[in-house]
């Protein structure tokens, strides 16, 4: 199998595949609530009880839904938001929500002018990411002290040269403090953290078929250092 590095791979049919769901909302059926297993508008809304400003980057963020419902709800207040897509199919912004951005780019290579955010997410990104594990290592380093990072991730679609990787790599996650539950692919990272993976990337597959969600996805290949 020929693996693609990860400048193809931004060109790839399966990455730049127009029946994936941009669409996610806020809360609700088709949202990012549901498939992160928590509610992003009432972890924002405890943070803004703080009295400080909150920052929310979400990686792969789609159409940008989500994050403009939640400008919208939380207008006036002091919330940062910044969304990164490869694509810019970012919906029509309403006038006046200025803590809201979106950037054009791909995560293989992008890097946020300023970090500490309160809360990074990623719903469905990762399933097209070439560097999954590199790209959850530098996002969680992103993180504010007390930040949390929510993905929904798909070990499966990690392959180690040596084999079993599923295993192997949730071991080496939850030894650098990350949770990985593997019944709802959903990773966690409470707090930020410099991570040590001992693994290096080789390329990726975008003919693996489709993951457990049932759309075609990207496997990434790795071997142990
Ligand atoms: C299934 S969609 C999910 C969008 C949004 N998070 C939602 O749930 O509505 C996956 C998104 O990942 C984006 N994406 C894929 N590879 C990317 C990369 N290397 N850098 C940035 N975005 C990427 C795609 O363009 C697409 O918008």
């Amino acid at each position: 199998m020929e693996l693609q590095r990860d400048e193809i791979l931004d060109e790839s049919p399966v990455v730049a595949n127009n029946a994936m769901n941009r669409e996610r909302e806020l809360e609700g059926g088709n949202s990012y609530s549901r498939d992160l297993g928590l509610s992003v508008g009432e972890l924002l809304a405890q943070r803004l009880e703080r009295g400080h400003a909150v920052r929310w980057l979400d990686l792969c963020c789609g159409s940008g839904r989500a994050l403009i419902q939640a400008a919208e709800r939380f207008r006036n207040q002091e919330l940062e938001i910044l969304g990164v897509d490869l694509v810019d199919f970012f919906a029509p912004r309403p006038a006046g929500l200025l803590g809201l951005r979106f950037a054009v780019a791909s995560l293989r290579e992008w890097e946020p002018a300023e970090s500490d955010f309160d809360l990074v997410t990623c719903v469905h990104g990762l399933h097209y990411v070439g560097d999954k594990l590199g790209l959850i290592a530098r996002a969680c380093s992103w993180l504010a002290e007390d930040g949390l990072l929510v993905a929904n991730l798909d070990l499966a679609q990690v392959v180690l040269r040596e084999g079993s990787a599923a295993r192997r790599v949730s071991q080496v996650l939850r030894a650098q403090g990350l949770h990985y539950d593997r019944r709802k692919h959903l990773l966690r990272c409470e707090g930020r953290r410099e991570i040590e993976l001992p693994f290096t990337y080789l390329g990726a597959d975008d003919q693996a078929g489709p993951n457990y969600t049932g759309q075609p996805a990207v496997a990434s290949h790795y071997e142990i250092r």
